[in-house]
This record gives structure tokens, sequence and C-alpha cells, in this order.
């Protein structure tokens, strides 16, 4: 009898962990957390007492109307030195690449659009996250909490002593290139390539990298995400509540503390910066679902066909965002992650396809099964209402004639921002974003196989 071996299992960082530390999250999406990073400093049975412990000021953060059904609601109450309102007045800062809602879009034929990778600046440009935003997608309107845009974050610094906060919508990081340390009010969380972090509306963060570094991101202005329904799935599969990490309560104590921040707020669009002369991240303990949240991908049940063809690429939601029609997205965050391919009898590629919902994809590493070679890491495509689309030459040659073994889609993730709104690129995306003018060229050598 052969000895028996343990399953390899490959390493894995957990979000929001340093090397070498233990965890400083706690697991859960949406549910009630409790947290403070000194013994005390959570009042007990209230929220609002009529002396916080410690001289703290107690804050709701409300990231649903108070009447929002008790599944949908989110809110937080956070204990801290001082309240948000200490802050200075605000001025206008200048971003012209940030972009939001459709009005902010150029006019663009009905044609498949798609992206070459565009890398981070060099040391001789140095651009935070703030400044490192390019969108490359808008739809919706701020101000109607509807829509989606999808950005490129391209920096190569860290925010100092500069924390955002953005009214107009929770963000969506997919880390492409490099590590992203964000810093919050709730604590810390960590997000690299394969990982994913999500902000919620009106949360200030800093975010910190450690060299050139890139990402998608997904800025929502509607209804926040959540889990999708499962349906005849079950009570488990897709991404599990319990693999979603949120921080624990952690407060500036070093210089920055009392030191000179600046705070961008994106409202209605625009940016603006006012300063104040402590850090906004002093909030000692707080407890609510309104959290930040990081998730490993690797942890994703991903789900498939047993018998043949395969199921509508809905099976890969990650997160969705509602609107107000029953299943039809805002958003919905889609992944393609490693897979077995088993069908029999299946051209196993994405089937050619026309969508009354509007496609952004992106290609975090590896290969997309459709497109084995224009669609290149960090590289971005969008297919629109009723945009024609489908498996390349290349990918409809091989599908069609491969023997179907059972096989291995290994080392990719691709995603998906699917939207009910049609997105408009913007002029940025058009002039400067690499937009790969031969796209469609990579479906001319299908030809007519017809045989009567
Ligand atoms: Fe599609």
């Amino acid at each position: 009898m052969a000895p028996k071996t343990e399953p390899k299992t490959e390493p894995r960082t957990e979000p929001g962990t340093e090397p070498g530390t233990e965890p400083k999250t706690q697991t859960g999406f949406g549910n009630q957390f409790a947290t403070e990073a000194l013994p005390g400093a959570l009042p007990v049975g209230r929220n609002s007492p009529q002396k916080p412990p410690m001289g703290l000021y107690a804050e709701l953060l409300s990231g649903s109307a108070f009447t929002a059904p008790r599944a949908d609601n989110r809110r937080t109450w956070l204990y801290r030195r001082r309240p948000s309102t200490v802050v200075g007045g605000y001025a206008a800062l200048a971003q012209p690449h940030w972009k939001t809602g459709a009005a902010a879009g150029q006019t663009v034929p009905p044609d498949p659009l798609r992206w070459h990778p565009v890398s981070p600046p060099p040391a001789t440009e140095p651009a935070d996250f703030v400044e490192g935003v390019r969108t490359v997608v808008v739809n919706g309107d701020a101000d109607a909490q509807t829509g989606v845009s999808a950005h490129l974050v391209l920096c190569n610094r860290s925010m100092h002593r500069r924390a955002m906060v953005n009214a107009d919508g929770e963000l969506l990081l997919v880390p492409q290139t490099g590590q992203f340390t964000v810093t919050t009010e709730m604590g810390v969380l960590q997000a690299g390539p394969g990982q994913i972090l999500l902000l919620p509306r009106g949360v200030a963060f800093s975010v910190a990298v450690d060299g050139p570094s890139s990402a998608y991101m997904a800025e929502n202005l509607g209804a926040p995400f959540r889990l999708p329904e499962l349906g005849p799935i079950g009570s488990n599969g897709l991404a599990n509540p319990r693999d979603f990490h949120a921080p624990v309560a952690a407060f500036d104590e070093g210089p920055d503390a009392h030191a000179t921040w600046e705070i961008v707020r994106k409202f209605g669009g625009d940016l603006w910066r006012a300063t104040q002369d402590h850090s906004p991240f002093d909030v000692v303990a707080w407890h609510g679902n309104l959290t930040p949240v990081a998730y490993d991908t690797r942890h994703f049940n991903t789900i498939g066909s047993i018998s043949f063809d395969h199921p509508d690429p809905s099976i890969f939601t990650v997160l969705t965002s509602p609107s107000d029609t029953p299943g039809v997205a805002n958003c919905d965050f889609v992944i393609f992650p490693p897979r077995w391919l088993v069908a029999e009898d299946t051209f196993r590629p994405p089937w050619y396809h026309r969508n009354v919902m509007s496609e952004f994809m992106g290609l975090v590493h590896g290969q997309y099964d459709a497109k084995p070679e224009g669609f290149r890491p960090g590289g971005a495509s969008l297919h629109n209402v009723m945009v024609p689309h489908g498996p390349d030459t290349e990918a409809f040659e091989r599908a069609t004639n491969a023997a179907l073994a059972p096989h291995k889609l290994d080392h990719t993730l691709a995603f998906m921002f699917e939207s009910r709104w049609r997105f408009r690129p913007t002029a940025w995306a058009l002039r400067d974003g690499a937009l790969d003018t031969g796209y469609a060229q990579c479906w001319a050598g299908l030809e007519d196989r017809f045989k009567a």
C-alpha cells in the first residue's frame, strides 16, 4: 500500500495579514462586527452613551437609508477622538481624468472596443491613488444613484497624510500589479493580484503601494454590492461569506496623529480638498455591518456544467449591485477563475452573444479562453448593449476541433463589470488609453462553413 501523502496546498496570504503576524481581520460579509483597538473603548449595550468611554465621540455612518429593509440596512457606529465634522472648508481639486456619469462619456459607434494594457507611470512622474485614476468607461448619474464607472488606477507612490472620502459611490478595487495596503477608518486591509477590496461609500481611506502598481476599479454609484442570491445552488457556493475579511479597529498613534492631513472628497462627480490638523484615522472602536472587506478570489467556489453546454456566466457572480428591476443589475462583478471544463459535446468557450446588459472586461493575469492572444493582462474590452461578441477566429477553430477530454483552465483570472446601463468611453480612453483599433479584425477569419 502506497504511503498516504498530504494534499499539497498553495500557501495563501490572507488580506490584512502581514507575513509572520497574527491575522488582523475578522471574517464575514454584512454581519454585525464589533472591534476595539483598546480594551473598554466600545460602549456596551448602547450606541450613544452620555459619555462614551475614554472621552471618545460617537458618530454614526449610514450606508443605507434609515428605513431600508433590515436585510439591506448597513450602518456602523464609530468611536473616535474627533468627529469628522472637524475639517476645514473645501476647495476644488483638479483631477481631469476621474470622470463620473454618462454625461462625462463620449459618443461612440456600436463597435466592440478593446484596450491594450497601460503601465503605471515611471518614478519621474509621481502619482498616488487619487492622481492615478484614469476613467475608462462611465454610465449612470451620481445624483440619481445609478450606474457604475470602470477605472484604471495607475500609481507609483503612497498617499502621504492624504485621505479620500467618496460620497458618490463605493469602490471595488481589483489589483492587477503590486500590493495595495488601504488604511480606513475601520482599520487596515491589503489586497494584491487575485484579491479584491471593497470600500463602502463615505468611508475615509488612504492607499499605500510598494512601487509601481495598477488596478482596475469599479465605482458603484448605485445600490451597494452584496452577495448574490443562490437559488437552487443552495446554502453554499460561489463567494462564501466567511471568506471575506473586515478590518479590526486601529488608529494613528504616531507622528501622523496630529499632523496636517489633506482630505479629498469626491462629491457630485468633482473632487474637493480640505485640510485638518489631525488624522482621520482616529477611530478607536467601532461596531456595525458597514465596513470595508477584502476577498481572495481563490476562495471562490466555481460552479459549472458536468453534463453539456455551459451555464450563463451569471454563475460566476461574486457581488451584485441590484437596480430597481429584479434580476437586472446596476452592476454585477463576475470573475472567470481557474476551473475544469468537462462538458461533453459542447463548444466550451463562451458562445457568440448579444446582450441587453453591457459588459466591461479586464484580465488580471493569464489567458482568457475566448481571446487567447489579443486580450492581454492589464487590458480591457467593452461590449455594449447588443454589440455582438464572442470567441475570436483562433479560439473558435481550436475549440471546434479540440478533443473533449477534461481540461483545466488554469493560471488565469478575467473579470467583468456588467451593467444594465450602456457604457460610454471617456475621451482619455479613446485618445490616450491604448485603444486597440484592430479589435474587430479578430473575427474576420470566421468563414461561411455552411454545407447544405
Ligand atoms: Fe457576453
